[in-house]
């Protein structure tokens, strides 16, 4: 069950494929002009953006396209410079379409900021703070009129007391409601703000005022049905549940089956400007959760032999602030995308996490990973052997036919045809 919006998207050239997504995404004359500028950005607006600029980098921007999410459809751009992933998340959209899609949740958008006060009694300190919670929250959310118009900010202030070497600390926490932006920014100013009041009411001496990115209150959570028949039927599927079991237990293939779902994750966020550090740091500790580094997704068969995947992972996404504004092909992108909050983004981003799981997964548990990426991988080792572009077909083909891709045979091959 294809998306009938883009069927056979990847046959069209870059103009049709252009004016479909224009059509169905709405886009302006002027979107379309920042598109086909090749990496969207100048040099002016790097420079604007971070130190020391000599020139910009670009990616290829591509469209998982057969994404119905809560009932919805999407078309997702995804930012990434490997070959497959963006054809397998496609794939696997079109299998889960059978069965209603993806099914995702997000929590609210909530961001936990630290402020570090050393040279304290802990012990009377933290009545202090708790009994003065109000006042820290009011001065906290002074610092955000928007948030506070929003009835979100800084909800709860909570303390904890590490001992380490250096000497026992109060941690003071503030559980802050980041709206629709990742909130980074306006969680360390709230957190810079209080401190001040923290040390008078402690008596201690405030260092770090920072957000947290274990982002442990800021979850997606989501499932797929893929159907047995279109996985490959009942023996792949009982080997999906295999490979999930290997990750469910040994980190070592955890942390490449996770992989595998960050090559979705993170290819989507690429395309709006996230902060994928934050994305990433955040995923592997809460895969560390219970002590023991583990798959972020489960597999399982339901009643009928299809295949069950489920994702829980964290997700600090804002559709605000941040270069969204900064970075013309990111308003694009979100307009592609046509998300209208940071909880619809979280889900989104899940999604595409899952599908990708599922498609690296299905094609280890079948007819391994290399055939399919090789073909592709084939074209990129035939462009730098330097086969002129119409060249490119004849010596991929020969190269996977002989299941010998590498430099030194592309030029053989390209030598032999002249
Ligand atoms: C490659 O980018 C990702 C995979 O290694 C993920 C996995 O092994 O599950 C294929």
């Amino acid at each position: 069950m294809t998306d009938h919006r883009t069927t056979r998207f990847h046959e069209k050239s870059r103009e049709e494929r252009i004016e479909t997504i224009r059509s169905l995404a709405g886009l302006s004359d002027d979107d379309v002009e920042i598109l086909k500028t090749e990496g969207g950005i100048s040099f002016d607006e790097a420079n604007h953006m971070v130190e020391n600029v000599i020139g910009t980098f670009s990616f290829p921007l591509g469209i998982a396209t057969n994404f119905t999410i809560n009932g919805k459809d999407y078309l997702i751009p995804m930012v990434i410079e490997e070959s497959s992933v963006i054809a397998a998340a496609s794939k696997a959209a079109k299998i889960a379409r059978k069965h209603g899609g993806f099914t995702m949740e997000s929590d609210e958008s909530y961001i936990i900021g630290q402020v570090q006060v050393v040279d304290v009694n802990v012990k009377s300190a933290i009545p202090k703070v708790l009994k003065a919670s109000q006042k820290i929250l009011k001065l906290a959310n002074s610092k955000s009129k928007t948030l506070s118009e929003m009835n979100k900010g800084a909800k709860k202030v909570t303390c904890k007391k590490i001992k380490t070497k250096s000497g026992t600390m109060l941690i003071v926490e503030l559980l802050i409601d980041v709206g629709d932006a990742m909130g980074a920014n306006v969680t360390n100013t709230m957190c810079e703000a209080v401190a001040p009041l923290i040390e008078e009411l402690t008596g201690g001496r405030t260092i770090l005022k920072i957000l947290s990115n274990h982002s442990t209150k800021r979850l997606v959570r989501g499932r797929a049905v893929f159907d047995k028949e279109d996985v490959g039927g009942k023996e792949v599927v009982d080997n999906i549940i295999h490979a999930y079991n290997f990750a469910a237990n040994d980190p070592y293939r955890a942390v490449t089956h996770n992989k595998g779902v960050m090559n979705g994750i993170i290819a989507v966020a690429n395309s709006i400007g996230q902060d994928t550090r934050a994305i990433e740091a955040a995923s592997h500790a809460f895969a560390s959760k219970n002590g023991k580094y583990t798959s972020l997704t489960t597999w399982k068969k339901d009643k009928q032999g299809n295949l069950v995947g489920e994702i829980e992972v964290p997700m600090p996404v804002g559709i605000v602030g941040g270069i969204i504004k900064v970075h013309p092909i990111i308003g694009v992108c979100l307009k592609i995308l046509g998300v209208k909050s940071a909880k619809e983004l979280a889900c989104v981003i899940g999604a595409v996490g899952l599908a990708q799981n599922f498609s690296a997964i299905r094609a280890l548990a079948s007819e391994g990973i290399q055939k399919g990426h090789m073909r592709l991988h084939a074209k990129n080792i035939a462009i730098s052997a330097g086969v002129p572009k119409h060249k490119i077909h004849e010596v991929v083909s020969k190269m996977t036919q002989e299941n010998n891709v590498s430099v030194t045979r592309a030029k053989e091959i390209l030598k032999s045809s002249d």
